[in-house]
Parts: structure tokens; sequence; C-alpha cells
């Protein structure tokens, strides 16, 4: 069903300084394929949720993918003829699909500050008395975890909220930040979500704290969220009181406000709504971690765009993670080497380009590139293309440079 993908791409972004090969597209069929993780932002309640992205079974499944042997020029990736295209570095995008209730089951189970139920347990009677109501309320309006912001503010105080629009306005930006966005009534929604604390207050260089205490975390959304006091239920408690929580939610990825898509939803009848969310950055500030057999990083501008040198691409929904390309490149260079020709040659992954890869700028997860050499960063000419009515942009694009070259000679 993506086959009309290459027919309709608009190469951009080309520097003038083009490789001297046939300049290459990623192949974005990748990315329309892919899953979508489980997880792309806070649930509507309180409480904390950590570990959000499962390294361990992404390198596995980086390895497992590894089924066919790969060589360079003949991976079938998308190549088109070097055609010069506007600078889309400024392009508006379109609407953002509204993909508002991204949660169906708002049960966190873990790690809920809260274990007083709501259940009016007055007094140490011996069995209930006849005036005593059955406490359907302890077993059906499940407490939530408890906010730490006003209480009862109905749906109109909550958005007009003088205090919250300050807290967005005022709050400092952390040292080593920079501030995307302010004061936008939705939260962000994205595939390289890592996790949320619930704060006591607004408190911006606390979730900057909590970003650079958590790997692979370049970004956060703080903001308040007007949620029930209670679990709410159909038959006993669709509506409950309303209670603030104040939110600071992790990403791997650069955010901007296209991100901020999920402006609430409905819990049966309450109401759940957002105010007062800033995003704050370090992604281009930050150099990923090295790969044990690897070289450090060297950031390369756009993607390496080499197709005589390209041994394969795969993709990884989530944050930005250059250790999944490093699974993926050696589980490719094994596979070759233990599938070599009869004269003894296989095609070695010495280089591999990882960069997260942006849809309407909405992060999508690791893009990872492989190559038989090492290439600089004059290669790494592709920032950008439309495909249909998307664009896809390139944003923190390294190469890793195998420490010990290999020859691609099966030692005998
Ligand atoms: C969010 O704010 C925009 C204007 O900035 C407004 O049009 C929209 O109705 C608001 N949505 C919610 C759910 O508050
Ligand atoms: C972050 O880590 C530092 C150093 O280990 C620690 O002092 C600080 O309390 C941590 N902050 C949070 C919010 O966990
Ligand atoms: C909301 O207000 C009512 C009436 O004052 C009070 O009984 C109730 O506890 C409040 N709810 C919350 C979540 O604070
Ligand atoms: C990060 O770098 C990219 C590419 O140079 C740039 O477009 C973007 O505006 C930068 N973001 C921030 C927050 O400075």
């Amino acid at each position: 069903m993506h086959s009309y993908v290459a027919a309709l791409v608009l190469l951009a972004g080309y520097s003038a300084a083009a490789p001297a090969t046939t300049p290459q597209l990623p192949d974005f069929n990748l990315i329309y394929d892919a899953p979508t993780p489980s997880l792309l932002g806070p649930p509507p309640v309180g409480g904390d949720q950590t570990s959000v992205f499962d390294v361990a079974s992404a390198l596995a499944s980086a390895t497992a993918d590894v089924t066919t042997v790969a060589s360079a020029s003949s991976t079938g990736t998308a190549v088109l003829n070097g055609k010069r295209g506007a600078s889309t570095d400024t392009a508006s995008y379109g609407a953002p699909t509204s993909s508002s209730s991204i949660y169906t089951t708002p049960s966190l189970s873990s790690s809920s500050p809260v274990s007083t139920p709501t259940a009016s347990t007055s007094s140490s009677i011996s069995g209930y008395s006849a005036t005593m109501v059955a406490p359907p309320t302890a077993t059906t309006c499940k407490a939530e975890p408890a906010g730490y912001g006003p209480r009862n503010l109905s749906v109109t105080e909550f958005q007009h909220n003088v205090l919250f629009t300050l807290d967005a306005l005022l709050a400092p930006t952390p040292r080593g930040y920079v501030n995307t966005f302010r004061n936008v009534n939705a939260s962000v929604e994205a595939n390289s979500y890592l996790g949320y604390y619930n704060l006591k207050s607004y408190d911006t260089n606390l979730c900057a704290q909590h970003c650079d205490n958590t790997t692979l975390c370049t970004s956060f959304d703080i903001y308040v969220e007007r949620d029930p006091s209670v679990n709410p239920t159909a038959d006993i408690c669709p509506n409950p009181d309303a209670i603030t929580n104040y939110k600071c939610a992790l990403w791997g990825s650069s955010i901007d406000k296209a991100a901020a898509i999920n402006y609430g939803q409905y819990r049966i009848d309450f109401h759940v709504v957002i105010a007062a969310s800033n995003g704050y950055e370090k992604t281009n500030s930050t150099t990923p971690a090295s790969c044990p057999g690897w070289k450090p990083p060297t950031n390369c501008g756009g993607a390496i765009s080499a197709s005589g040198w390209h041994l394969g691409s795969n993709f990884f929904p989530g944050p930005f993670d250059p250790a999944i390309c490093a699974a993926y490149a050696e589980a490719q260079t094994s596979y070759n080497h233990a599938h070599a020709d009869s004269s003894g040659k296989y095609s070695p992954a010495n280089m591999f380009n990882a960069y997260m890869m942006k849809k309407n700028g909405i992060a999508q997860g690791t893009f990872c590139a492989l190559f038989t050499t090492i290439l600089d960063k004059s290669f790494g000419s592709f920032t950008g293309s439309w495909v249909g009515s998307d664009f896809f942009g390139v944003e923190t694009s390294w190469t890793y440079a195998l420490a010990v070259q290999d020859s691609g000679i099966v030692k005998r």
C-alpha cells in the first residue's frame, strides 16, 4: 500500500556539495509500517511512570530483524536523482491529526502514592448498622493518586486559571535547556515518550533534573492537568470531583509545539483538560552516548546520503537511541560474515548513521543506516522531504565508526 511513496517524494534540502554518488532517500515505508509504541505520553492520572522504553527488547528486535545478507548498492531503498528543492526548514506543517484520546485504560497499576480509599469509614463498629451503606465506593470508585494543585475546579475555571497561566509564562528556563513552546493547552504525544513524574508544583528546574537523571532524555513537557479524584465509572462515579496534577513528562527527542496534540479526553463524564504546557529541550547540545566497539559519535548535520556504500536501513519507533543501530550493525555484519561468498568476502558495517526521524514535526523513532565505509559530514546532505502531505525531517544525525575497521574478508 505504500508503493506510492517513491513516486510522490519531493527531494528537498540537498546541499550544493553533493557527494559523488547518487543521492539517496531513506525508505519511508519503514516508518509508515512500524508499530506504534503502546504509550505515547502520560496517562490522565497522577503518580509517576518510569522505565517506559524497553531498551533490552529494542536491542533484541534490532538483532532479530537481521535475517538476510545485505550488500552495498543492493538494498532497494528509494533512490532519486538529486533534484534540488526549496529549503523546507521553515515549511509549515499541516494540521496535526487529532488523536486526542490515547489511553483507553487509564488505570495506573504501579507506584501510586495514594493508598487511602475514599469510603467514609468513620469508626470502629463491629458490623454495619442498618443505616450504613455498604461501601461501594471503596471498591468501585477507586482513589486516584492525589494531585498537588487546586481541587474542585470546573473545566472553565481550570482553562482560565490565571495562576496556571502565570506558572507557564514566568517559569524559568533551566540551565542548559531551550524553551520551545509556552502556555499551550495540550501536552506532547509522540513515540519518544520515556515516562513522567507528578510534581508538587510547577517546577521546571526539578523537571529538568528528572530529565537529566533519565537515560536518553533530552527534553521535557511540563503542564497542569485536570484529573478525576477517583477512577470514573459509568454507574457510580461518572463525573468525580476534580484534582490538579503538575506533570513532568520526559522525552527522548526534541519536542516542538507541533507535538503538543493531546488536548485531554473524557473519562466517562469527567473532562480531562490540560493547561500551561511548556516545552524545554537540550537536544541540540546533547552528544549521544558512545557505543562499545565504536568510536565516539560525530555529528553530521543531515542524514548520510551515499547509496554506493549503503548496506541497509532499519527504523525503530521510540526515543533516539544509537545503541539500537549499533546492535543492528553488529548483527548485520555477523550475519554477512556467516554467509560470506565462496571467496570469503562479505560486506561489513564499518559505520552507521543514527538519527531521529520526525514526521510533521513529531518524533517517530531512531532511523539507522549502515555503511561499508566511513563517510564524513559532507555526505550528511539529507535534511528532510515531503512524502505526499507528510513532511519527514531529520534531527540529531550522528555517525559512529567501527573502532577496528572490518576488512570484509573471512580470516582463515
Ligand atoms: C486550546 O486553545 C486553542 C487556542 O489557542 C483553542 O482554539 C482550543 O479550543 C483550546 N482547546 C481546549 C481543549 O482548551
Ligand atoms: C538527580 O541526580 C542527582 C545526582 O545523582 C541527585 O543529586 C538529584 O537528587 C537527582 N534529582 C532527582 C530529581 O531525582
Ligand atoms: C470538593 O468540594 C466538596 C465540597 O466542599 C468537598 O466535599 C470535596 O472533598 C472536594 N473535593 C476534592 C477532590 O477536594
Ligand atoms: C536545533 O537545531 C536545529 C538544526 O540546526 C534547528 O533547526 C533547531 O531550531 C534547533 N533547536 C533549538 C531548540 O535550538
